[in-house]
């Protein structure tokens, strides 16, 4: 993936068609290192790197939950809402009378960046670095460290 900063500040990630054709691709926006998914449509990018212990989640299975596609990280199988960067997990309201587990969000824990398609480009704006994540610290611990694995 060739990395480019365009006039306005976005950074090129890649073709549309690949990353349609590849489903997900990851890159160096700003050093830190990021995945893009293709999902029924639509772009989604965020920390590649999962809040929880920096578990590889380019790597990670998506699945539809209530509706909203998230991505599994492969290590301890945290979930994680791709639109909202939401960490959910299934829960009981302990005042309910028959309990049954229901997915409840943590609140935004992973970092997504807003993605642009312009001319069959697609390209992620840079993070606003005035807001903190959780996955901030593995985005910054893995930025000098080398490529990914995966590159497609
Ligand atoms: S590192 Fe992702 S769930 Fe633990």
């Amino acid at each position: 993936v060739q990395i480019e900063t365009e006039p306005d500040g976005l950074v090129l990630v890649g073709k549309e068609d690949d990353i349609i054709k590849s489903q997900r691709i990851t890159a160096k926006v700003n050093g830190r290192e990021v995945v893009v998914f293709y999902r029924e449509g639509r772009f989604y990018a965020l920390d590649s790197r999962c809040y929880h212990e920096g578990g590889p989640l380019h790597l990670g299975e998506i699945e539809d939950i209530n509706g909203q596609p998230c991505i599994i990280c492969p290590w301890h199988k945290y979930t994680i809402a791709l639109e909202t960067g939401e960490g959910l997990y299934q829960g009981v309201n302990p005042l309910e009378p028959s309990p049954t587990p229901q997915w409840q969000s943590k609140g935004v824990k992973q970092r997504i960046y807003k993605v642009t398609v312009q001319n069959k480009n697609v390209y992620v704006s840079p993070p606003d670095l005035s807001v903190s994540f959780d996955s901030d610290y593995f985005a910054e611990k893995y930025k000098n460290e080398g490529d990914l694995a995966m590159k497609k």
